[in-house]
């Protein structure tokens, strides 16, 4: 992981590829994003000062576009489908499984960064329900057993 000077550097790095037209802000944010995984607060005050705005318009622009995360995510991202289809094959037992091994709700990371949760309307593999995605790949048919084997795993890793 960078360190927040690291990073600073690099958001300067990305600025200079931008004028300091307003309308640069998507992109940026974008850019930032896919550099650093997330828009940290820090970020968000070069980038501020560099288009001559608040970090609080910066915000309230980018709330709107839900591409954009704010907060350093873990190192391993936990999707847990709530959809219709994991509904119906107790999708929530996995989730309530989840929250009592890591001790977190969903939208939280683990104080070791090492997790974070997140809960999804569909993943678009309903024939696989329960289904949960664990840093992009998919794992069906989970039962709450199955899945905290599947963390411990990732966690001893
Ligand atoms: S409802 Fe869970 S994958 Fe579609």
């Amino acid at each position: 992981m960078p360190t927040e000077t690291t990073m600073i550097a690099d958001i300067q790095a990305v600025l200079k590829n931008y004028t300091d037209d307003r309308d640069n802000l998507i992109p940026i944010l974008q850019e930032v994003q896919e550099m650093s995984g997330y828009i940290s607060e820090e970020s968000m005050d070069v980038i501020a000062d560099y288009l001559d705005i608040t970090p609080t318009e910066i915000y309230g622009v980018a709330t709107f576009y839900t591409q954009f995360v704010f907060t350093r995510p873990g190192e391993h991202v936990i999707k847990v489908c709530l959809g219709t289809a994991c509904h119906v094959k107790k999708g929530q037992q996995i989730m309530g499984e989840i929250i009592n091994y890591l001790g977190i709700q969903p939208g939280e990371t683990t104080e070791d960064y090492k997790f974070t949760l997140a809960a999804v309307a569909c993943l678009g593999s309903c024939a696989l329900a329960p289904a949960v995605v664990i840093d992009g790949e998919v794992y069906g048919r989970q039962t709450p057993q199955s899945v905290k084997k599947l963390l411990k795993e990732i966690r001893e890793s």
